[in-house]
């Protein structure tokens, strides 16, 4: 186990696992694994652990989330479509504590106008979205920023 503070819980929310189904246009038909495999690559360049967890279920989610400050040092979340509504999760983000940035593979601001409601305003240093997966990049850099981790 490390001491060092550079471990980043990279969570995905419902309908992520079958990423690969979904509207390539929107999600470049990425799998999930490709997704996270891309994601751990990034955060070891960065001198950061990348810890993903992803789950349909919102209580799953939400428990995960009271783990984390046990498991890690920072948060990148994308909870997919209970971003726009589920005041649950972002109690249990603001519970955790821990530095976090919201992350969206499409540009949830050129969509339907529900998409441009996120209940984490306020409680993540950063939202990235319409980036794909540099945006993933984009999220572990400023963390690794924060957390004052150097590159590897
Ligand atoms: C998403 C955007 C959300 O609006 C949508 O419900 C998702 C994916 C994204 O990564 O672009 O499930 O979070």
């Amino acid at each position: 186990m490390t001491s060092a503070h550079n471990r980043v819980a990279v969570l995905h929310g419902v309908n992520f696992d079958v990423l690969e189904r979904r509207d390539p246009e929107i999600y470049g038909g990425l799998s999930l694994n490709e997704l996270e495999r891309r994601i751990q690559a990034d955060a070891r360049e960065l001198g950061l652990e990348a810890l993903c967890f992803q789950t349909n279920s919102e209580g799953e989610f939400a428990e995960y989330l009271h783990r984390a400050p046990e498991l890690a040092d920072a948060i990148v979340i994308n909870a997919g479509a209970w971003t726009h509504y589920s005041r649950a999760i972002a109690d249990a983000l603001e519970l955790t504590g821990l530095p976090a940035v919201e992350v969206h593979l499409s540009d949830v601001e050129a969509r339907q106008d529900w998409r441009r409601i996120s209940v984490f305003d306020g409680l993540v240093l950063d939202k990235v979205s319409g980036k794909g997966l540099d945006g993933y990049r984009d999220a572990l850099a400023a963390l690794a920023d924060r957390l004052g981790v150097a590159g590897a």
